[in-house]
């Protein structure tokens, strides 16, 4: 799979991924990660755990990845063909204010994104995602409605979900990503989060 640090990208193979997992407890993904703060946020807080962030574009990983934490990697791929060297890892996926094809794809019951997902998750891993209302509505869904649609979505592959909560501003600013900050300061900060469990 391709890898970034900094501006330098590379290959890692399964049983490198294997020697740098070796010695945590746990594997949190953070897809769509944007610029990665989140995965830095998990992975100085959790030092047990290692985080990955996964982002199809590779802009946004320069300046987190350059200073990443030893727990933690920043993997280039597009969340539709997540790499096979992350299947069955992860106990804990996070998608954090999707954009675009991700949210697209979480709307649509796209196939090929959400069998990425179940393919990346280890049985019992959770599953936290959250949206802002000016993403669902670009994609011409109301906050509540694109809440149900995608609890529905993942409820129809494989997740106990639990029922669909709204954030307020605050709960955004006290999130360590960056877009829950932008939003939560900007004219629109309205946002729901959906939790589960993908089922054994
Ligand atoms: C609004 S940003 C959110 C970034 C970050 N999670 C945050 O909370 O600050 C959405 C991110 O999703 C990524 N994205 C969109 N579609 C994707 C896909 N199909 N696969 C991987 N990443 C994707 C974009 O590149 C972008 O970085």
């Amino acid at each position: 799979m391709e890898i970034i640090r900094g501006k330098h990208a590379s290959f890692m193979d399964a049983s490198a991924l294997a020697e740098r997992l070796a010695g945590y407890n746990t594997i949190h993904m953070d897809i769509g990660t944007g610029d990665g703060r989140f995965v830095r946020h998990v992975a100085q807080t959790c030092p047990d755990a290692f985080a990955i962030g996964v982002d199809a574009c590779r802009e946004n990983l320069h300046d987190v990845s350059r200073r990443a934490p030893a727990n933690s990697l920043f993997v280039i791929s597009n969340a539709r063909t997540l790499p096979p060297e992350l299947c069955g890892l992860a106990a804990q996926v996070t998608i954090n204010f999707p954009w675009g094809s991700l949210l697209d794809g979480l709307l649509t019951d796209d196939p090929a994104l959400l069998s990425s997902l179940e393919a990346i998750t280890c049985p019992n891993a959770s599953l936290e995602v959250r949206f802002n209302g000016g993403a669902l509505a670009e994609a011409g869904w109301s906050l509540a409605a694109g809440g149900e649609r995608v609890w529905e979505v993942l409820a129809a592959n494989g997740f106990h979900m639990r029922p669909p909560i709204t954030l307020t501003a605050r709960e955004l600013r006290s999130l360590p990503t960056t877009w829950a900050k932008r939003l939560a300061y900007g004219r629109d900060p309205r946002a729901v989060y959906l939790r589960g469990v993908k089922k054994a």
